[in-house]
């Protein structure tokens, strides 16, 4: 996959739509906005195999760790080789108190379904662009957020949505 090629997924996952009201390509309760994107790069021509995070407000990917992830992330999804075979894996997690601070506890139902909306958007734009993707929702917690950096309590990772040449 090119560089293009992913620049394209993102934004039409979740890039921003209207700079001027922030709003984005998937939306969102009250616009807080609560899922961010880490795609973890296994083969995408001109960027460094590792984990970044998509910054959606300067379109831009911020590295985080450099380094093949692929055995790690298929230990941590249950042996799933989807994970070894995949061009990118973009790993989606919620900063819970965007949402929650606004809407109290049903701010938690709200962010998983804008996980599933970001993922369905994923989902159209890489079968329009001719690629295969799968939706990976068996995997450890413990292991995904341990490989972000991530504290599973502010901001745990929810969803897995693996992309590739088919
Ligand atoms: C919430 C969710 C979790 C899923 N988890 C996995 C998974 O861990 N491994 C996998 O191979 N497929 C997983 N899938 C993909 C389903 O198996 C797949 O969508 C279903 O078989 C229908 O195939 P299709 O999406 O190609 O139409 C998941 C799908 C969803 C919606």
């Amino acid at each position: 996959m090119s560089l293009a090629e992913l620049s394209h997924i993102l934004h039409y996952s979740n890039g921003l739509t209207d700079k001027r009201s922030g709003f984005r390509a998937s939306p969102s309760a009250g616009a807080t906005y609560p899922i961010e994107i880490y795609p973890v790069i296994n083969n995408v021509e001109g960027l460094t195999t590792g984990i970044y995070r998509y910054s959606v407000s300067a379109h831009e990917l911020e590295p985080i760790r450099e380094g093949d992830f692929r055995q790690e992330m298929a230990q941590a999804a249950l042996g799933q080789r989807m994970l070894i075979e995949a061009t990118v894996v973009l790993v989606l997690s919620a900063i819970f108190e965007r949402t929650t601070r606004l809407y109290q506890e049903r701010g938690q139902r709200y962010i998983l379904l804008e996980a599933g909306h970001i993922a369905q958007n994923t989902s159209l734009v890489a079968t329009s662009m001719g690629l295969g993707i799968c939706a990976i929702g068996a995997f450890y917690d413990e292991g995904f957020n341990r490989l972000l950096g991530l504290d599973g309590q502010q901001e745990s990772v929810l969803y897995l949505i693996a992309v590739g040449k088919i």
